[in-house]
């Protein structure tokens, strides 16, 4: 396993370069597989686990199925330990009686103090501690003042309830205003950024602001140093729920393009090569990169997580990486007149 210091530029610590996401636990995967594949996890060095308030409230269970599971496993270790965990806040059910969904309306909590301040210590009720090394706001929301936001999260870091703030699914534009906000306040700036970002890429013409953009690794890479606070993006769905090796797992809408398609040959290509898999040479991709990033992961099988494990320690050379970055466009090149 590998390691990488995140922060915020007042509190930092290490944690392990894949992180494991706990979306489905206590609903799709049920309790005990989940608990054997913390502990695999964890037995492997794993030391950063990801999960939010609203797991899964689209998958039977009631929302905080996940951090009950989660609470249950910090109870039987008696403990983190050296593990970190991180939740998110913000995309729990407004009206329980209507269902979560991604287009509007969306019935999200949002974060206003008010929901940022309750529902951090319903967080830490769950999971049974007395501190969440990363919070996330999981959705931007746009109505509530930015000013109101930043503070909320920098109230909960002063209490010494939160180690570093991070949002998720969120602009560019949106997420460089907060950080600011936050230096004007005096407060600790988001130090996490989470977004979707695997291997293949969506459609210039999708128009979502939830994917990892070539703005936002610019930005995370230019973060950390000359009075810029660190920044560190965590990847969600980085396998593309297993798109890459499984005819049952078709890619999204948004995925279906030419471009794609040569990627994830390329990458089957480079994976027989290396003698390794094609889902962990696409994150080692991930973590390779000029910006840091840490893949959450999300197996849903101890096996599976074995293969994924085998990723934390494979090094992709600079051929490899320039075979990989462009494998697209090597293919569509324009052949000179
Ligand atoms: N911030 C956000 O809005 C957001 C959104 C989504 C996710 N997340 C976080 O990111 C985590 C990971 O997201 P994700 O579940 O979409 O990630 P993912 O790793 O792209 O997809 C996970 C799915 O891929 C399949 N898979 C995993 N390992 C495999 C392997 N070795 N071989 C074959 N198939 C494999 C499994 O499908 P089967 O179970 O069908 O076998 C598994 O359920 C979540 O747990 C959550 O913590 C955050």
């Amino acid at each position: 396993m590998q390691y990488r210091t995140i922060s915020n530029g007042t509190t930092s610590f290490e944690v392990s370069t894949l992180c494991l996401g706990a979306m489905n636990f206590g609903t799709i995967t049920d309790a005990v597989t989940s608990q054997q594949i913390l502990d695999r996890f964890v037995e492997a060095g794993g030391t950063f686990v990801d999960t939010a308030n609203n797991y899964s409230a689209w998958a039977g269970g009631h929302g905080r199925d996940s951090e009950d599971v989660l609470g249950d496993w910090i109870a039987r270790r008696g403990g983190l330990g050296d593990v970190r965990l991180a939740t998110k806040l913000g995309a729990a059910k407004k009206d329980p009686a209507l269902p979560l969904q991604n287009v509007e309306p969306t019935n999200f909590q949002g974060l206003s103090a008010e929901v940022v301040a309750w529902e951090a210590r319903e967080s830490l009720r769950h999971l049974g501690i007395d501190r969440l090394d990363v919070l996330y706001g999981h959705v931007d929301d746009r109505e509530t003042p930015v000013a109101e936001t930043v503070a909320a999260f920098g109230e909960l870091q002063r209490e010494g309830l939160v180690g570093i703030s991070g949002i998720s699914n969120i602009a560019v534009w949106r997420l460089v205003e907060a950080r600011e906000e936050a230096l004007r306040q005096g407060v600790d700036p988001y130090g996490v950024i989470q977004q979707g970002y695997s291997y293949v890429y969506p459609s210039p013409g999708f128009g979502r602001t939830n994917d990892v953009s070539a703005d936002l690794l610019d930005y995370v890479a230019s973060a950390g140093v000359d009075g810029r606070p660190p920044l560190t993006i965590t990847a969600y769905s980085p396998l593309h729920q297993g798109a890459f090796t499984r005819d049952d797992k078709p890619m999204w809408p948004a995925m279906r393009h030419a471009s794609n398609r040569d990627r994830v040959r390329v990458l089957h290509d480079v994976a027989a090569e290396l003698g390794a898999t094609p889902n962990q040479v696409a994150l080692a991709w991930l973590m390779g990169g000029e910006a840091p990033v840490i893949p959450v992961i999300g197996p849903s099988t101890v096996a599976q997580l074995e293969e994924l494990l085998g990723a934390a320690d494979l090094v992709l050379d600079d051929d490899v990486r320039a075979r990989l970055d462009t494998a697209d466009l090597d293919v569509r090149a324009p052949v000179a007149a």
